[in-house]
């Protein structure tokens, strides 16, 4: 195996700024055609693309540390065990009469044995293991009612994995009817595998509910709020858009396990959880115990994009469950509607009726109205009590997820116009399916041309490789038709679905050297995201992914900082470039693109060298006035096309930043082996 031989940041500004003649290989000369600006680059045209699989909500994003909190997922003592395996409980049962409401009906009813020694109680294991650190503070909450005996209160403590107290509470003032009570634990122990243990003080029975413990640092310090390092990860790429809820959850392996948006605003205690489609997608990746919470529902969805100045573009179920299951079709009209998308919410039952198309449009009107409708109409007032009384300014939706055929066409057709009826200002994403090429592809870029689409969703997984291959895909494209968003795109080092795939510097780069066609297409592509963002280390089922964590720490894999890259130095407007020769984009492995950054005055070129030498290039920016005499160069660069991050090594590959001289209006920089470089230069027109 090759050594890893990242350049220090000293090295590469030494190699960047090596002229031409210290080098054996003459200099690649490229042209940037600076005076000549061509189509303007979408400000939201680097963005997010989330969904909850690998644990990316409930486990990730969405802090809370209890795992069924409410018992209402089915068996309701998924994450839970009694204490010394039931010793001193005659019985611990979910139970459903006369719960906290009708939504949260299940509560777990506890008995302890008379005379019995030790502890009484039960304990909660988290997500594989609760994060917890040293003089943190963790707000627990539940509901309890006492029954026959005298059980006033419980103790609630932070236990580590040698079984030693992290911290602990008492709560007590138990009564016969349910009351919420809250008290706040202080961590005295750093560990991303503890649990809690709640005991209780005197025998009886007693019931509880909604055991929840959350930690008091969230993002903006927020109750309910996200988790702070993966919020930062995000707002570190400066999103210009923020997909969500997928991917395929959108669609649910059948309709009823649909992603249904309007039953995960309002009470969190009140939202009912639902099985995640993807426990057990993968036979190789099972995780039978993956639900969804919906603590992170759609009100933290649009506060999320607000914090992180993305735009919301929110994916929405078009009548078809997914295609790779059952492909179950909800009915064209208003036919065989019982009762409209809340109905059926007894527990473990998301409205289970048989929804037509209109429901699932109706759903979509009113989501708009949700995001944007004054604080006087329906939806919006839910919002507003909400706490955001301000509109979240939504501009766009998409029609389905990954969806084919003529069943989508003939769906998305009614959809489409029922929402530009209504809303004419929404941009509408629509689906060409899941593969890139091919008939079904062909079919659906062909209408959704003809019916004049907003934007076409395209997605691509496929090996490193063929996104080298693929840089020119977009130089073929008709203007003037639908824009295209490449919605979910990763490199796969093994193959699509293969559990050995890795996030290779391969893959990165690769990515990077295909983005290079993304940019220099400004004009046809207007929003790109890879996919998926998230995974925890303990829990994934689809790799690779963004960025990875465990219950405390996370880092960006290198496609991660290829993406932030262009994020960050996305500019404004596309500036020709010619490559050495005129040769294609992508020949001899050299790949370049470059913008304009009006706002800032300067010229930015990214060049990929997916070779294993240095190359010097020579890029003469013709046209370009009031060039600076130095540039900053931002460049990714690994010898080994095997380096990946961890959390021992979250940022073993990372940007390096350097400085490099200009003389004249060429530049004169050597690339490094396996390398991604981002030149910035004031060069004012
Ligand atoms: O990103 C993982 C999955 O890949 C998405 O859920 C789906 O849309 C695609 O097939």
């Amino acid at each position: 195996m090759r050594s890893t031989t990242r350049l220090p940041a000293l090295g590469l500004a030494l190699l960047g700024t090596l002229g031409a003649s210290a080098q054996s290989a003459a200099p690649a000369s490229l042209t940037v055609q600076v005076n000549k600006p061509g189509a303007a680059v979408n400000k939201n045209m680097y963005g997010l693309f989330f969904e909850d699989i690998n644990f990316a909500a409930d486990g990730g994003l969405y802090p809370e540390l209890v795992k069924n909190k409410s018992f209402e997922i089915n068996p309701g003592l998924i994450g839970w065990r009694a204490l010394q395996g039931a010793a001193n409980l005659d019985a611990y049962a979910v139970r459903n009469e006369q719960g906290i409401s009708q939504n949260n009906a299940h509560y777990l009813r506890l008995t302890t044995r008379n005379g019995a020694g030790g502890e009484a109680g039960i304990e909660n294991e988290g997500f594989r293991g609760m994060g917890v650190k040293d003089g943190g503070e963790y707000t627990l909450s539940f509901y309890a009612r006492r029954g026959a005996g005298d059980i006033n209160g419980l103790t609630a403590s932070l236990v580590g994995q040698r079984g030693e107290s992290l911290g602990q509470v008492a709560v007590s003032g138990f009564t016969n009817e349910w009351k919420k009570y809250t008290a706040v634990v202080k961590a005295t122990g750093t560990q991303n595998k503890a649990h809690l243990k709640l005991v209780l003080t005197g025998t009886g029975t007693v019931d509880l509910d909604v055991v929840s413990l959350y930690p008091k640092d969230t993002w903006n310090k927020r109750p309910n709020g996200l988790r702070t390092d993966l919020v930062q990860l995000l707002k570190d790429m400066k999103p210009g858009f923020l997909r969500f809820p997928g991917g395929c959850i959108v669609e649910g392996r059948t309709l009823s396990e649909r992603y249904q948006w309007k039953e995960t605003i309002g009470d969190v205690a009140a939202r009912l959880p639902m099985i995640n489609r993807w426990n057990m997608e993968f036979r190789h990746r099972s995780t039978p115990d993956y639900y969804q919470s919906f603590g992170l529902g759609f009100f933290e969805y649009f506060q999320l994009s607000e914090d992180i100045g993305a735009e919301p573009l929110p994916i929405l179920n078009v009548g078809m469950a997914c295609q790779y299951n059952s492909g179950e079709l909800a009915p064209m009209g208003s036919a065989s509607t019982k009762g409209g998308p809340n109905a059926g919410t007894a527990p473990h039952d998301h409205a289970t009726d048989d929804p037509s198309l209109d429901v699932f449009i109706q759903d979509a009107l009113d989501l708009i109205e949700f995001a944007n409708g004054p604080a006087t109409s329906p939806w919006g007032a839910k919002r507003a009590a909400m706490g955001h009384p301000a509109p979240f300014n939504l501009k766009m939706i998409g029609v389905g997820n990954e969806q084919w055929g003529p069943q989508y066409l003939e769906r998305y057709i009614p959809f489409a116009k029922a929402v530009k009826a209504k809303y004419p200002g929404i941009d509408l994403v629509s689906s060409a399916g899941p593969s890139p090429d091919g008939e079904l592809f062909d079919t659906a870029s062909k209408r959704l041309g003809e019916l004049k689409a907003d934007y076409i969703d395209e997605h691509y997984y496929a090996k490193a490789d063929w996104f080298r291959q693929n840089v020119g895909r977009y130089d073929k494209y008709a203007r003037g038709g639908p824009k295209i968003f490449a919605g979910e795109y990763a490199a796969q080092s093994v193959n699509t679905g293969s559990e050995n795939n890795k996030n290779t510097w391969d893959c990165a780069i690769s990515e990077a050297a295909f983005m290079t066609g993304l940019e220099r297409n400004a004009d046809v592509v207007g929003m790109a995201s890879y996919a998926p963002l998230f995974a925890n280390v303990d829990a994934w089922q689809w790799t690779p992914d963004l960025i990875w964590f465990d219950n405390l720490n996370s880092y960006g894999s290198p496609s991660y900082y290829v993406q932030q890259l262009y994020s960050l130095n996305k500019g404004t407007k596309v500036l020709p470039v010619t490559m050495p020769g005129g040769a294609k984009n992508g020949a001899d492995n050299l790949f370049a693109s470059a913008v304009a950054d009006e706002p800032t005055g300067e010229v930015v070129v990214k060049l990929v060298n997916y070779s294993a030498t240095p190359r010097p290039v020579s890029i003469s920016l013709a046209g370009a006035k009031g060039l600076g005499k130095t540039g900053r160069a931002q460049t990714l660069a690994s010898a080994d096309l095997q380096t990946q991050n961890s959390l021992k090594e979250p940022k073993k590959l990372a940007p390096q930043e350097a400085t490099f001289a200009v003389k004249g209006s060429t530049l004169s920089y050597t690339l490094a082996p396996y390398s991604f470089t981002v030149l910035r230069v004031a060069g004012k027109r």
